[in-house]
């Protein structure tokens, strides 16, 4: 195994589950097994205590007139649950099928080890780097960032810089190089319905109260109208309507057709807004999605009761230009306009992140397409993402920077699923996209 892979295996072992604070001491060693590595590289590097999960920050030695580059990452994973459904352990790294196989895999540590080890690779072989760096890597990602905002805030002077690239988004197919340009913002919330002040017998009280199960199912309902549009009051207000270029360039990318659709997900049938392509609706339209629901019997056989309470966890994507905070005002005023007779409900609302969009022809942007053509050979498509990076937006309102995302996750990689993957040639793109980004960027 080449020492890169070690490196790699080494990072993966670490179970740096943010959400769980039963893995609080391994984020933690994750930090510091982060910090040693960039250390040994000869960066200078801080170890900065939040509430939560460390950020760890690494520069080369600033020389006046090279531009300042920052590569943000995040080192936290998602939990790895159902865990049976894993072929390997997910904290015990294995290739297979030219594959590691492992949490975290591609999202993020392996993308993200790729930057630290082109710079590592670069630093051999040159002994200095053609920019400014700055590495800043956190462990809160996948639990929202909520300690990288007042961060950023605090700091802001030392995290002055002219381009930012971040490498946690996709790749459209294998081989096929891709830039995003955008990304869906996110606001999630929870419902909860209650009924009778406890479970009742459904025979003996059921047809005179009302069901809170069959209320959470209505709420739910009524979120979209027959055709799949969302049915929130103001919900499409603020939406930015497709430019016709994005329709035109997106209908000639591989990999996000009908077909391919069918293909990744194995669903019988593809679904969404009238009037809008798969990939359309993925990158430029919002959604409403439930991502839990719950309450009475779910036992085996039958059992009759009637539930005293039931609940449902809801997200929804958004796109430039709507507010997080407004959308979660205006899904609260309908939750409690829709709620049945005959029962209550609370919508807590949860963390949320902004839209993102930039212009992926900006002279950073060109210097990002130029570095994907010259490590994969082919010039990149150019997409928006369905999945949301709140940071990203968080680091363009307080550093005024945007950001270049070099995306290496596969279709097939399922990320925060069982059996995330991450293709050994990515991995080996990632070096020397990096290599190459670093130099095209300091043109
Ligand atoms: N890396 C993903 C986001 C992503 C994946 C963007 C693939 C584009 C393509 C990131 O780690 C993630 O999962 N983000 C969460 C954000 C949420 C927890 C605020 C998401 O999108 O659900
Ligand atoms: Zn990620």
């Amino acid at each position: 195994m080449t020492k890169q892979l070690e490196d790699l295996f080494s990072f993966l072992r670490f179970p740096s589950i943010s959400t769980d604070s039963e893995h609080a001491d391994d984020v933690r060693n994750c930090a510091h097994w982060l910090i040693e590595k960039l250390n040994g590289m000869g960066l200078d590097t801080e170890l900065h205590e939040t509430p939560k999960h460390p950020i760890v920050i690494a520069r080369n030695k600033h020389e006046e007139g090279k531009k300042t580059c920052l590569i943000y990452g995040h080192y936290d994973v998602q939990p790895v649950d159902p865990v049976e459904l894993w072929d390997s352990p997910p904290f015990e790294p294995e290739i297979r099928d030219n594959k590691i196989w492992a949490r975290g895999a591609t999202d993020n540590k392996g993308q993200m080890l790729a930057h630290i080890l082109g710079v590592e690779k670069t630093l051999q072989e040159n002994g200095e780097l053609p920019v400014n760096l700055i590495f800043l890597f956190e462990g809160e990602e996948e639990i929202g960032s909520p300690n990288l905002v007042p961060f950023l805030k605090q700091h802001k002077d030392a995290l002055k810089c002219d381009v930012i690239a971040v490498s946690d988004t996709g790749m459209v197919a294998q081989g096929v190089p891709t830039m995003g340009y955008g990304l869906r913002g996110i606001t999630c919330c929870e419902v909860l319905v209650k009924g009778p002040s406890g479970d009742l017998h459904s025979g003996v009280y059921g047809g005179a109260v009302a069901n809170p199960a069959s209320a959470v199912a209505q709420l739910v309902a009524s979120l979209h109208d027959a055709d799949g549009k969302i049915a929130i009051e103001g919900f499409y207000d603020d939406v930015r309507p497709l430019e016709t270029w994005e329709r035109e360039m997106w209908a000639q990318i591989p990999g996000v057709s009908e077909k391919d659709m069918l293909e990744i997900t194995g669903s019988p049938s593809t679904f969404g807004e009238p009037g809008y392509s798969s990939a359309e609706r993925l990158w430029a339209r919002p959604t409403a999605e439930v991502n839990g629901i719950g309450g009475g019997y779910q036992g085996e056989g039958s059992k009759t009761v009637l539930p005293a309470e039931a609940m449902a966890k809801f997200s929804f994507r958004l796109v430039p230009d709507q507010d997080p905070k407004d959308i979660a005002n205006k899904v609260k005023t309908h939750l409690e306009k829709h709620t049945p007779p005959g029962v209550t409900v609370e919508v807590v609302v949860g963390h949320d992140g902004k839209p993102y969009i930039c212009d992926p022809h900006s002279e950073n942007g060109k210097a990002g397409q130029a570095a994907l053509e010259k490590a994969f050979g082919k010039a990149p498509v150019l997409i928006r993402e369905g999945g949301s990076i709140p940071i990203i937006q968080d680091m363009k309102d307080i550093l005024e920077v945007d950001s270049l995302m070099l995306g290496l996750a596969l279709p097939d990689c399922q990320i925060h699923a069982p059996n995330e993957n991450f293709y050994v040639e990515n991995f080996e793109g990632g070096i020397r996209l990096n290599q190459v980004l670093l130099q095209e960027l300091a043109k």
